[in-house]
């Protein structure tokens, strides 16, 4: 049995300033198996961030309960919080500029977490992982002298370097030409096939559509989700294939713990929805929605 790796019940954010208040997450549920390689999509401000910094302990969250590798990040001490974040989650940003230290080699900046960590054998983990990212023959190059996309790849390498249960990477391919957005996406799929469970927030509509599970985010909550069709699994390599046209997930809508389901929009465009009232019938084991009949 996989042990569960991320559970959010009702999970709450709300950003407090002088003038307002923003409600980031408005009660979000989902629960994240070890081993899994997620995708979170959604439009700019619907809470992706958010709930990436949540998991990963850089924010706190306001209300529900989030635990994540067994860790309850409500109760957890500020110094569970600092453990938890060199230990249990690795963090990739689309810029990682802030993290890397420009003047020191690649292999260094990759050793560097590990000082922290008290991880045994330092270099060789390092160069593992260096080749792991397919960019040994830079390990003595100064960072600054590589480019954006060589620099993701060693920041991936870092997240990795004390070895976390969990690799999170905000928008990673977000700045880079889509061949090295391809090779970046490759290396999480390569990760995870190895077992590591990665959840990672993209734009890139290609990308998502070889993703076994998309979990779509709106106005802070899950609204749906897309599970990879079996015929597809094992054709993601092919080059030949458009991802962006073809129809390579079945979509669902979630349902609350409380039984409330979401109707999208455009359905209800085509329903001629005029006020709030819907009827709702079982018919052989279905359930039928539709307008009022009109009087
Ligand atoms: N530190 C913050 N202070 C105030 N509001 C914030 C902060 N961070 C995010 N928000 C707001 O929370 C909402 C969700 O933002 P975010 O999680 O960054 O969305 P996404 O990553 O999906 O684009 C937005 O309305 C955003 O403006
Ligand atoms: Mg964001």
């Amino acid at each position: 049995m996989p042990e569960t790796m991320i559970q959010a019940d009702g999970l709450v954010k709300i950003y407090k300033t002088k003038q307002t208040e923003v409600l980031a997450l408005q009660g979000l549920d989902l629960t994240v198996e070890q081993g899994e390689l997620t995708a979170l999509i959604g439009n700019s401000g619907s809470g992706k961030s958010t709930f990436l910094n949540m998991i990963g302990g850089l924010d706190r969250p306001s209300a529900g309960s989030l635990v994540v590798g067994g860790k309850n990040l409500f109760t957890m001490t500020e110094k569970e919080l600092v453990r938890y974040k060199r230990d249990t989650v690795g963090f990739v940003w689309q810029n990682n500029g802030r993290n890397l230290l420009p003047y020191l080699s690649a292999l260094d900046n990759i050793m560097l977490p590990m000082y922290l960590s008290d991880v045994k054998k330092k270099r060789e983990r390092a160069i593992e992982l260096i080749e792991m990212v397919g960019l040994a023959n830079k390990k003595n190059s100064r960072m600054n002298t590589l480019s954006g996309g060589e620099q993701q790849r060693i920041a991936i390498a870092i997240a990795l370097a004390n070895s976390p249960k969990l690799l999170l990477a905000d928008e990673p391919t977000g700045s880079v030409d889509s061949a090295t957005a391809n090779y970046i996406f490759d290396i999480f799929t390569e990760l995870n096939k190895a077992g590591q469970t990665i959840m990672i927030v993209t734009h890139d509509v290609a990308l998502s559509k070889k993703v076994k599970r998309v979990v779509a985010i709106r106005d802070g909550k899950i609204s749906s989700e897309r599970i990879l069709k079996e015929s597809y699994a094992e054709r993601l390599k092919e080059s030949s294939i458009d991802w962006r046209l073809e129809d390579t997930q079945e979509e669902y809508v979630i349902m609350d713990k409380a039984g409330r389901v979401q109707i999208p929009k455009e359905i209800l465009e085509v329903m001629g929805m005029k006020d709030n009232k819907i009827k709702l019938e079982l018919q052989d084991g279905k359930v039928v929605i539709s307008a009022p009949d009109k009087e």
